[in-house]
């Protein structure tokens, strides 16, 4: 039976115990953390692609994702007060779903960490590049970002040829050496062991909100409210459209479930991390994109023939370059780095240099953290036997799970030098939304199998909860541009592969080796 190899939750808790990491996090702590990990290139950055596809409605769609989220955080809460310890929605789904699926779970989170870390690399990229450029140092447009490799490979694949594409090749790039560089620093740090203290973090959570307060408070006052007309040029499709891609924005708050196995009273203080990051990041994200719309709009782009064009596209690209060259103003949907332009058009171009730096400071961290995360995930899995367990041998001198932190290093790196930010940031919330939906199924599984279990913190109205967390997930989904769409089964199916071939014979619970505790954890947390 193939569904039947499940890790015992007792098992887990005993491995935990052994190896328990020390309690140092309060609820104060993990809501820094939880919005350290959560702010980042979604809202720097990826505004303008919501704004793309939704207009002013993109209001609606960040509150879209961020409902989902809340209801697939109250899932997460349950399972993280039950099982406090390391591996997030991996582990989770290995005890009450079984190996095969948490395998999957695990395998998609290569996607939401991975490709997360590089989407997260490119926004930097384009903040370094802005930042440079202000201050009169311009960086060469053929190693900033990929935009004319993008277009020379969709014209291969059949893209409909534009007259602008030519612009688009002129002021476009073939590789994004930014995002290289801070890929590979960030996978350097990891390997020597550089944490970031709770303290750095709440330093760079200051920073982001800093940043964004200023963006607010300079937005607000002269906010124009004809620019919120039409409210919806895109309709409801435009609208779950954007919250598919802005769902990113809210990637990282599962953070905070993994430090549970570093939490005092994780039973209480896991919950309140998780939930109260979400909301203050959602009121944060109102509040900014409201501004953003208010100052100078945010309607869509279309093409020659009126058609919507699609954020990260050659013709949009093109199309964009054109508008510039013209000497019109550059939509916002146009923009790399949202916030920063959005200052530059209403004349505080200074303060814009301020909120771009802000995001320089503070985006490495979001990148250390998503590649943590997925050196934390590999890790894990190959302690159970799913992956070689060569992966999981700890650096002798800096004590740091060093093979897995190339590995996703490598990755990310590759993803990052030669994809665009939204492309990256779609494929990843492919994965995080299947990791979402199978931590929802698990709460609702374990209700009926464990019904006596301790369940310190218990997801209200779960029966309604989990089912809109489920829904929630599929819609967010079925939203995303078709190629994202594509990648979670054809990821999935690659991943269905490595099990079968390899780790379905390997797994320690399947060859009754229940806790293979003899190889430490490694030292190195985030924290
Ligand atoms: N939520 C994180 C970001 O927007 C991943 O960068």
């Amino acid at each position: 039976m193939i569904f039947g190899r499940v890790k015992s939750l007792d098992a887990i808790l005993a491995t935990a115990e052994k190896k328990s990491l020390h309690r140092s996090l309060g609820a104060f702590q993990l809501t820094l953390l939880g919005i350290g990990a959560v702010i980042g290139t979604g809202i720097f950055v990826l505004t303008s692609e919501a704004a793309q596809k939704a207009g002013p409605g993109m209001l609606l769609s960040f509150i879209v994702a961020g409902f989902v989220c809340a209801v697939a955080a109250l899932c997460y809460s349950e399972l993280a007060s039950m099982v406090p310890v390391a591996g997030s929605a991996y582990t989770y789904t290995y005890a009450v779903v079984g190996e095969l699926l948490a395998w999957m779970v695990g395998w998609a989170l290569i996607l939401e960490y991975a490709v997360g870390a590089s989407a997260v690399a490119v926004g930097w990229s384009n903040h370094a590049v802005g930042l440079l450029s202000a201050s009169g140092f311009h960086f060469p447009a053929i190693i900033s970002n990929a935009d004319a490799l993008m277009a020379h490979i969709q014209l291969a694949f059949g893209a409909a040829p534009s007259v602008d594409l030519t612009t688009a090749e002129t002021v476009g790039g073939w590789i994004n050496l930014p995002a290289v560089l801070i890929s590979i620093a960030v996978m350097g740090l990891l390997v020597l062991g550089t944490t970031e203290s709770a303290f750095v973090n709440a330093i760079l959570v200051c920073i982001k909100i800093a940043a964004l307060l200023l963006f607010v408070a300079l937005t607000w006052p002269g906010m124009n409210t004809a620019h919120f007309e039409p409210f919806l040029p895109t309709g409801s499709i435009g609208v779950f459209g954007a919250a598919a891609s802005i769902f990113f924005a809210y990637v990282g708050f599962d953070a905070v479930s993994t430090a549970a196995e570093e939490t005092k009273n994780p039973q209480r203080n896991v919950p309140i991390g998780l939930i109260g990051s979400l909301v203050v990041c959602t009121i944060f994200y109102l509040l900014v994109a409201s501004g953003a719309i208010g100052a100078i709009g945010s309607q869509p782009v279309t093409g020659a023939n009126g058609a919507l064009l699609e954020p990260g596209s050659a013709e949009m690209a093109g199309r964009c370059a054109a508008i510039t060259a013209s000497g019109a103003i550059e939509p916002l949907v146009c923009s790399k780095e949202a916030l920063v332009h959005v200052l530059q058009v209403i004349g505080h171009p200074i303060f814009g240099w301020f909120v771009g730096l802000a995001a320089v400071l503070a985006l490495p961290s979001v990148v250390l953290m998503m590649m943590y995360g997925q050196t934390r995930i590999f890790f894990t899995m190959a302690r159970d036997g799913l992956l070689p367990t060569k992966l999981a041998s700890v650096h002798p001198k800096f004590r740091t799970p060093h093979i897995v932190t190339y590995v996703t290093g490598a990755a990310a790196t590759i993803a990052a030098a030669f994809l665009p930010v939204g492309k990256l940031a779609d494929y990843s919330n492919s994965g995080t939304l299947f990791a979402f939906l199978m931590v929802a199924v698990s709460v609702m599984v374990l209700r009926k199998t464990d019904p006596a279990r301790k369940r310190p913190f218990r997801t209200p109205l779960v029966w309604i909860v989990a089912p809109l967390a489920i829904i929630g997930c599929i819609a967010l989904y079925l939203s995303l541009p078709l190629t994202a769409i594509l990648v979670l089964p054809i990821w999935g199916i690659l991943g269905l592969l490595v099990y079968f071939l390899y780790s379905r014979s390997r797994s320690f619970v399947g060859r009754g080796v229940i806790d293979d505790s003899g190889e430490a954890a490694p030292d190195a947390t985030h924290r």
